[in-house]
């Protein structure tokens, strides 16, 4: 856990990167398949830590795994497992999203309470609120919630909030459920959309993911897919963004840019030269760049898992920028490091008030979580001298082949210790 990149700023990235499949659709993919007997084949997985976790509680379930370079096949024959233990939970909240498939199939699971997080409290109670109207009963006992249904009737779900994680758990016990469910103010991301496509390879009926009214006919799967998942939106934007501080020019591959479009906007705002293309987009960085104002939103907002890299951006803009976090409630924690680097930005409530500076300068620092860590290499790509970024086991969790992606594009980037 003690590896860390050391980063010899200031060189302009150019050339080509192919971003991988989107983190954020593959888990939810790989706890889908636990709804069929049969095999499900998931291309374009990348090999990031996050995946490694959910693999692994796959095969605590008692499913088989194979993983073969981009490709994962997944068989959940009959199984007894129907526990998440806490040291996998810890690791990887999602690992709750193994709780809807599960009920759906046997009528049972238990999943740990998932602890503490680096961005902020991160409740989970509209996927329990949802599985108990669709009647499973719900036990916290022992650092467990248990959920049980003898049977799940389909029903029309209102979430409070449009949670991606709530939207799909409850899409996924909805499967086992009778009848149909709607689910309304439901999340609109394209990782949703995936999960929607994989589901109706297996055969389930499932309309309208991608708007805020999903409905999924219940009917367990009786066959397998093969299923390739989407790019990642999240990683392209990462890597937009680092071509945009170092000055540089970059094709980022693999991506439909619709599902950043926002965020490429944003950058375009402040002065970054974008041109989407059908597989991705070109960047390119300028002198010069201007303030501008951010709000993260759900989809199709500015996404939230960006918002520490643009600030990077703003910092080195003309004028003062407002970043509002309105997703989660306490992800600017990464901020003091980047003061650290030269950075002014100041922290008022849900807003980061980022006065621009001319120049950043490189120093040692901390990821505190995945995405403050892809912020930092991005700061320490554009700063004078070395930067040193630690605890990058955040940074593993999400991006693959992070440095050597970068280095292939003309960053100095290299990794000390495991
Ligand atoms: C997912 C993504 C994460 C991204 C986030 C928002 C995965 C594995 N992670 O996380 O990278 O940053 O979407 O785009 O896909 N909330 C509740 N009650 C709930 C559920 C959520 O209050 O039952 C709140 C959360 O505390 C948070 C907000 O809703 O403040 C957003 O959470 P949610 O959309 O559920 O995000 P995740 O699915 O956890």
């Amino acid at each position: 856990m003690g590896g860390r990149f050391v980063i010899r700023g200031g060189r302009p990235l150019s050339g080509k990167v192919r971003v991988s499949g989107a983190k954020n659709s593959v888990l939810k993919l790989m706890a889908a398949s636990l709804l069929t007997p049969k095999e499900c084949v998931i291309r374009n997985v990348p090999r990031i830590t996050d995946v490694e976790t959910m693999a692994e509680v796959l095969r605590h379930l008692g499913a088989e795994v194979d993983w073969q370079g981009p490709v994962m096949r997944i068989r959940s024959g009959e199984f007894e497992g129907r526990r998440a233990p806490y040291h996998l939970v810890r690791r990887m909240r999602a690992s709750i999203l193994v709780l809807g498939p599960l009920v759906a199939r046997f009528g049972e699971a238990a999943v740990a309470i998932p602890g503490g997080c680096n961005i902020g409290a991160r409740k989970i109670d509209l996927h329990l609120k949802g599985l108990q109207m669709l009647g499973a009963e719900v036990i916290t006992e022992h650092g467990y919630i248990r959920v049980r249904a003898r049977r799940l009737r389909g029903r029309d779900i209102y979430l409070d909030f449009p949670s991606v994680g709530a939207t799909e758990n409850l899409m996924l016990a909805a499967v086992g459920a009778e009848g149909i469910t709607r689910i309304e103010n439901a999340a609109r991301e394209p990782e949703i959309q995936d999960l929607a496509d994989f589901l109706r390879s297996l055969g389930v009926e499932v309309r309208g993911a991608g708007t805020p009214l999903v409905e999924v006919e219940g009917g367990l799967p009786g066959k397998g897919t093969d299923h390739a998942a989407i790019g990642d939106r999240i990683e392209a934007g990462t890597f937009a963004l680092a071509a945009a501080v170092t000055r540089g020019e970059l094709e980022v591959e693999g991506v439909n840019p619709l599902h950043l479009r926002l965020a490429l906007e944003k950058m375009a705002e402040a002065g970054v030269e974008v041109e989407e293309r059908e597989d991705g987009f070109r960047v390119r960085g300028n002198e010069r760049y201007r303030a501008v104002d951010v709000a993260t939103l759900p989809f199709p907002g500015f996404p939230t898992d960006l918002q520490p890299q643009m600030m990077v951006l703003l910092s080195l803009a003309e004028g003062v920028s407002v970043i509002t976090e309105n997703v989660f409630e306490s992800r600017f924690m990464f901020v003091g490091e980047l003061n650290r680097m030269g950075c002014d930005i100041e922290i008022k409530g849900q807003h980061a008030v980022v006065r621009g500076v001319g120049r950043l300068s490189g120093a040692e620092v901390c990821a505190t979580d995945l995405r403050a860590g892809a912020a930092l290499v991005l700061a320490g790509l554009a700063a004078e001298g070395v930067t040193e970024v630690l605890d990058i086991h955040h940074v593993d969790r999400g991006y693959e082949s992070f440095e050597e992606k970068l280095r292939s594009v003309g960053a100095e980037i290299s990794r000390v210790g495991t």
